[in-house]
């Protein structure tokens, strides 16, 4: 039985000091021990969140993080930094990093075999544009944004990941996509790590839906067979969340 996994990704949103005030207006409402609860904050609110969230069940993720160990990367983030910061999860290859900060399926594979060299749990992002929903190329797209994101990696690493399934026309325009859909998907990235790897690994990996979920619609998402959990967006800025969190 996969454990359900569900994380916020805050964007650039959240001041230090805002931050802090969000964790501790959340920490009450986000308590559920069936879940792994992640809150993805931008890499200036970890340490501060970090040290708002102790003791309680929330897991501090980052947003991004850089594929190289260290040097001259001017404003990039190191595994080892979020190491030492106590960060466990790592959102990868979301696609407003790949619209707008030209990550490829390459440079998203680098940086997963990095976070896994360094026993960080990446949270690969894949999802399809509108137009490729309706030229009918979805699925043969996602298999191939997974398919590079993984290679290099093993069985036994790929077990433990998770990956987001979110469609680019779901994203922040409040049209999720119906249950169906993202089963449909999520299905389809699970027969697709089973072909790479193997049904064990197929049944061990953990695949979210992400795009404009919400309190309303998660409990319909999170019961279907392949989504376990959800990559939240706006939502989980607000008190909802504790709702998303708490679905059932
Ligand atoms: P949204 O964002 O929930 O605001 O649609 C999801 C995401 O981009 O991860």
């Amino acid at each position: 039985m996969r454990k359900k996994i569900i994380a916020g990704n805050w964007k650039m949103n959240m001041t230090p000091s805002e931050a802090v005030a969000l964790v501790n207006e959340l920490k009450p409402l986000v308590v559920n021990d069936e879940v792994d609860v992640v809150f993805c904050v931008p890499a200036i609110d970890i340490i501060p969140c970090m040290e708002a969230a102790k003791g309680s069940n929330i897991n501090i993720g980052a947003e991004n993080m850089y594929f190289e160990e260290k040097g001259a990367f001017t404003g990039e983030i190191s595994p080892a930094m979020l190491v030492d910061a106590g960060v466990k999860y790592v959102v990868l290859g979301h696609s407003e990093r790949r619209e707008y900060f030209a990550e490829t399926d390459e440079t998203v594979n680098k940086k997963v075999l990095k976070a896994f060299e360094h026993g960080i749990t990446p949270i690969v992002c894949c999802g399809e544009t509108l137009a490729q929903r309706e030229q009918g190329v979805t699925i043969d797209f996602i298999r191939q944004q997974i398919k590079v994101a993984f290679v290099g990696v093993t069985a036994e690493q790929a077990k433990t990941a998770v990956i987001a399934y979110e469609p680019i026309w779901a994203i922040g325009t409040g049209k999720v996509a119906t249950k169906e859909q993202a089963e449909e998907v999520c299905a389809a990235i699970r027969a697709c790590i089973a072909e790479v790897y193997d049904t064990d690994t197929a049944q061990a990996i953990r695949i979210q839906y992400g795009g404009s979920v919400s309190a309303a619609s998660a409990p319909e998402l999170f019961a279907m067979p392949n989504i376990d959990g959800g990559l939240v967006g706006g939502a989980s800025l607000k008190p909802d969340f504790g709702k998303i969190v708490n679905y059932k």
